[in-house]
This record gives C-alpha cells, structure tokens and sequence, in this order.
C-alpha cells in the first residue's frame, strides 16, 4: 500500500495542538512515522514492472489562471484548512502566494529515493518496454482536470487544489503513463498529454452512493495487470463530458443547476436537481463548521 499526504490529514484540532510541537509538519511527521510501522509507502518504488511515484504536494492559488466568476465567495472563507491547519516554517504561509505549494514539492527533490526513481525510470524506460509508471497525487497537476468555474458551487475551489510544481513532475520530469489524483471528489479517467489522469473517489458511503447510481459494481479501478496492460478508460461524467465539449473558461454565468441550487440554499426555492447538478453541485462536501471539506 502507498500513501500520500493530503490536506485533511494535516488539519490539527483544537485539543491536539500542543500534541504536536511542528504544527502540520509535525502532524506530517507523526503520520509518515505510522505509515512506517504499518509498513505503508510513500516513497517511489519499482515493484515488479511497476513503478509507483507518490508526489508531494500543495496548492496555490496562482495556479488558477481562469476567468473569475463575480462575487464568488473568496476560498479562505470556507475550506478548512485555512484554519486547521497550522504552517510554522519560515517564510511559508497559507494563501496568498505560492510558499507552501513549493515546500511540498521540495519535498520530492529532497528525497534520495525519489531522484533515485527519476533517473531509474529513464533507463528503465529505454530497455524495458514493459515498464508501467503510475504516478500519484492529492491534489491536482493540470486545470483541465477541475470542471470550469461555471459548472462549480464554490467556483473559487480553483484556487485551493492545484499545484504548477506538480504539473512540472507529472508532465515532464516523471511522464506517467497514467496519473491519480484526489481533492475535488470529481470522478475522472481521461487522458491528457499521453498520460491518463483518474480521479476515483471511494471515501465517502454517501458519496460512494451518488458515484455509483446506485452502487453496483463499482470498486476499486483497475489500471493495469500483467496479463492485459492498460484497462480501458471508464465512462465518468466529467470525462464523458469534455470528451465532447471543449473548456469554455470565459464563460462565467454560472450554469442553470448552480443557480437553482444557490437559490434553493437561500431559501427562495428553485426546485429539485438534476442529475448532472446533483454530481456537481453536491461533490464538495460541506464539512462541520460550514466549511469546505475537500
Ligand atoms: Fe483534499
């Protein structure tokens, strides 16, 4: 099993503050320190035929180059770990600019094991065909892989999932042949680039429920055995949907569902959602607190 941080796992409760001495990086340390004990991974390694990259990293805010959509709510007012989480490095800092994305990412670079892979992985790549890289991340590596700000209740999401730094790993320094990722429970399989970029969010029963349409069959994907390579790309919503639309970014009028759904929070009504709003607009979970749980 492979493993790597993501912001929940970083928020620190009132209660355990003085638990941890470091804050989040604390907190952090204490988790690589089970994943050890538990014999979990969170460094690369080639098993088999497979390598598995896990990539350190954190959003920033910059890395959100769309058109805003006016007098959406500002980010910080409602995800979580502008406020749970607690940043002690020197120089770093949550929101604002791009410190805390570039920590994480230095996290790679600084690990022997990890430049080790990248240099492994080319030659591997020149004499063994037969090689499959799978790279993974929490957060996400390229725009494209977010629904446009139109289709998003909190459209500011953008400015709180993606990292340029993860983007510079995943498309030229390690070129998976397929990328996972997580954050914005947005189910994906699409390729991108020559890569193939999946987003399978299992975590939640309630979202579980909603992602399967009724949750048959629906597990753990599949990407790649010995036997027959590469599974086949699954039918999601989202991939389905700019398999056939291209990205319209500058169109911010929020869709119709969004509206309805808006209207509806307000208590002024607006009727039920449909299908394609229900996935949208209910696929960032309200966590305690009223804030944004992603
Ligand atoms: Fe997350």
């Amino acid at each position: 099993m492979f493993w790597v941080c993501g912001n929940h796992e970083l928020w620190i409760r009132r209660g355990d503050r003085a638990k941890y001495g470091d804050g989040s990086l604390g907190k952090l340390a204490h988790l690589k320190s089970i994943a050890d004990e538990l014999g979990v991974k969170y460094r690369p390694e080639r098993i088999g035929d497979v390598w598995v990259v896990p990539l350190w990293s954190w959003y920033h805010a910059s890395w959100d180059t769309e058109p805003d959509v006016v007098g959406a709510i500002p980010i910080e007012k409602v995800m979580m770990d502008f406020h749970a989480c607690h940043w002690t490095a020197e120089g770093v800092q949550a929101g604002g600019d791009d410190s805390l994305a570039r920590m994480f990412d230095e996290m790679n670079s600084e690990s022997p094991e990890y430049v080790e892979a990248v240099a492994r992985i080319r030659e591997d790549r020149l004499g063994d065909s037969g090689v499959y890289v799978v790279s993974f991340s929490h957060f996400l590596p390229h725009q494209d892989l977010l629904p446009e700000k139109r289709f998003l209740y909190y459209p500011n999401l953008a400015k709180a999932v993606g990292s340029d730094y993860l983007g510079r790993r995943v498309f030229e320094e390690i070129r998976p042949d397929a990328h996972v990722y997580g954050h914005t429970h947005f189910t994906q399989d699409m390729m991108k680039e020559g890569i193939r970029f999946v987003q399978w969010p299992l975590g939640y029963p309630k979202e579980q429920r909603r992602r399967r349409n009724g949750g048959d069959g629906w597990g753990p994907l599949l990407l790649w055995d010995k036997a027959s390579g590469s599974s086949e790309a699954r039918s999601t919503y989202w991939s389905d949907y700019y398999r056939s639309n291209a990205r319209r970014a500058h169109d911010t009028s929020p869709a119709p569902y969004v509206v309805r759904r808006r209207s509806s929070d307000a208590g002024g009504g607006g009727g039920g959602v449909g299908k394609a709003a229900a996935r949208v607009a209910t696929s960032n979970v309200t966590a305690r607190f009223g804030a944004l749980g992603v």
